[in-house]
């Protein structure tokens, strides 16, 4: 069985081509390297271009009998969609069809997107369950919901079968530490506060100690990045095995605030530094927490880390990173 995995260089996509090497599966990885990494690139063939380079993509659909493809090419940070909307259409959107359309057209009809809790905006209760209102409060999030939902279409019209998965917080490293997370540039919690733990930024800030939390801070969802590999296997199975499109929340359940996180990753790097607290970013919603029971029940699928292991294994490859970057 052969998988493409465009964006296979990024955080989440590599780690789900080390998981699919590991069971066996051949792997070719496409990515442009906007936001990927070469060095991340470990597990199968490389070959590097964009998604909306049709010919390119039909030469390889071509030249390689592909099963199924995998896509998690998308740009991610919810402040620059806000202020550049057309960036995140033209490539989270218009690139995507671009990829589906020569799917299409070489008869591919297996397909897993790379979805996110910003589907929901700012849910109405929690733990969100799938079904609950689609509110994407941000082009962002807006830009996957329209995925989604031509997702559908595509299905019921052509019979291309998907599977959507809307991550939550994705944290953590595989335990190998030969892979972690890393953005360009770096926006997410986790990573930023290990800066701050490694002095290579002076502080880390807490935007909004106002929220109507536990501890006034805003709450997230942490899932391990290998529970989310483990998640697109059994996603992959469930598609092979003859099974149709379906979509799944991928959380832990449990919900941790952001100075609670802080705590834990003073506690575990035996590392003190600097704590700011400043005005709210705006967008963030109080709570983020996932209810995945549909995944434990149709996809047989359990996250085995908890916050724990996520801190643990990311800063095991974090000092690393930092040690090979500056
Ligand atoms: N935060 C801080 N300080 C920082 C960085 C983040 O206090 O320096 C806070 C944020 O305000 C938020 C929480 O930490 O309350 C988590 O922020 P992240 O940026 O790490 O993650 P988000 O919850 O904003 O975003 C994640 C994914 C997005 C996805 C979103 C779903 O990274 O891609 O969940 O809404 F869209």
């Amino acid at each position: 069985m052969a998988i493409l995995m465009a964006g296979g260089a990024g955080y989440i996509g590599s780690h789900v081509c080390k998981m699919l090497y590991e069971k066996g599966y051949e792997v070719i990885v496409y990515d442009n390297l906007s936001h990927g990494f070469k060095n991340f690139v470990k597990w199968g063939e490389f070959v590097p271009g964009d998604i909306s380079d049709e010919k390119l993509l039909d030469n390889i659909f071509k030249n390689y009998e592909i099963d199924a493809v995998m896509h998690f090419c998308a740009y991610i940070e919810v402040g620059e969609s806000v202020i550049d909307p057309q960036k995140y259409y033209i490539n989270n959107v218009e690139s995507t069809l671009i990829l589906l359309k020569t799917m299409l057209k070489n008869g591919i009809k297996k397909f897993i997107f790379s979805s996110t809790a910003a589907v929901y905006g700012l849910p109405e209760k929690i733990p969100i369950k799938e079904d609950d209102p689609k509110q994407p409060i941000n082009p962002y999030g807006k830009s996957k919901w329209m995925i989604e939902q031509i997702l559908e279409d595509y299905d019921k019209a052509y019979g291309l079968r998907s599977i959507r998965f809307r991550y939550f917080n994705a944290a953590g490293a595989d335990e190998s530490g030969e892979i972690g997370e890393a953005h360009k540039p770096e926006t997410h919690l986790i990573p930023l506060i290990f800066d701050a733990a490694l002095g290579v930024r002076e502080n880390i800030k807490i935007f909004g100690t106002d929220y109507d939390t536990r501890d006034g801070t805003c709450i997230r969802d942490f899932i391990h990045v290998n529970d989310l590999a483990d998640a697109h296997i059994k996603g992959l199975e469930y598609l092979l095995s003859g099974e149709g499109t379906n979509y799944f929340n991928l959380g832990s359940g449990e919900g941790y605030s952001v100075k609670e996180v802080i705590e834990k990753v003073k506690e575990i790097t035996k590392r003190d530094f600097e704590v700011i607290e400043t005005d709210r970013r705006p967008g963030d919603p109080p709570y983020l927490i996932a209810d995945s029971e549909k995944a434990s029940k149709v996809l047989g699928w359990k996250p085995k880390y908890d916050l724990n292991m996520i801190i643990e294994t990311a800063w095991n490859w974090h000092k690393k990173l930092r040690r090979i970057d500056r």
